[in-house]
């Protein structure tokens, strides 16, 4: 059985940082699972469907032509990896990702990322849904406002304005909606480890990450 590490966690915890660096660690694969969820926003917002339409986005999700080029992601070969990061496609994502039609479609896809060696994976639902037979499933969090400050501090780096009453507001308003799911992220499952980073470095969080993995 091929292993899986599964690292669920709220907007801006810095999972994917942690999961890409692990992966690269155990020469694992990865799959950023919220970069599936952007791209059907994006491909939504380029082709003007409606949102409420859940059948529409849900047949958005199935024909997906993305491919992962090592950090570089591709929708029918056009390298997207800045624009599924704007604000408005942030919104849509977190929207349409509530939409149990959606989610199913997008099930197989991400199955199909557990190859040889192994997967690390992160998102919400990857060890409650998407791989509950995980070899490790984290739970990787941080106070709220360490996580505005981060993506405040990442937003300030690449060059993009940013204010952080507005990162602080929008990162409220998304924890809200995840927690409304019912696959809630803020649920955790009883075979699930919580390491919340707030006091540490990612350095040290991969580190725990990998003696949890080792032990
Ligand atoms: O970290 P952040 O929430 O900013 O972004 P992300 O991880 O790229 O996820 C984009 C959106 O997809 C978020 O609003 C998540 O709620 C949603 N998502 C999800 O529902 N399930 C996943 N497995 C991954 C992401």
């Amino acid at each position: 059985i091929i292993p899986v590490i599964t690292i669920d966690g709220p907007s801006a915890s810095g999972k994917g940082t942690v999961a890409q660096m692990v992966a690269q660690k155990l020469a694992y694969h990865y799959l950023d699972s919220g970069a599936l969820y952007r791209l059907v926003a994006l491909v939504a917002i380029r082709s003007n469907t409606d949102c409420a339409n859940e059948s529409d986005i849900a047949d958005i999700a199935s024909h997906l032509n993305a491919t992962f080029d090592g950090s570089s992601i591709l929708l029918n070969g056009e390298d997207v990896s800045d624009a599924i990061r704007s604000e408005q496609c942030s919104k849509l994502a977190s929207i349409i990702a509530g939409q149990p039609a959606v989610r199913a479609a997008l099930l197989q896809r991400q199955c199909a990322f557990r190859q040889s060696p192994g997967l690390v994976t992160d998102g919400r639902d990857m060890g409650s849904a998407v791989f509950p037979d995980a070899s490790l499933k984290i739970f990787l969090t941080a106070s709220a406002e360490e996580r505005a400050r981060r993506r405040y501090k990442q937003l300030i780096e690449k060059g993009i304005n940013a204010n952080m009453q507005s990162i602080l507001q929008d990162i409220y308003e998304r924890d809200t909606r995840d927690s409304n799911r019912d696959i809630s992220p803020l649920k955790q499952q009883v075979d699930t480890k919580l390491l919340d980073t707030t006091f540490l470095s990612i350095e040290e969080a991969v580190n725990e990450v990998l003696r949890l993995h080792n032990a």
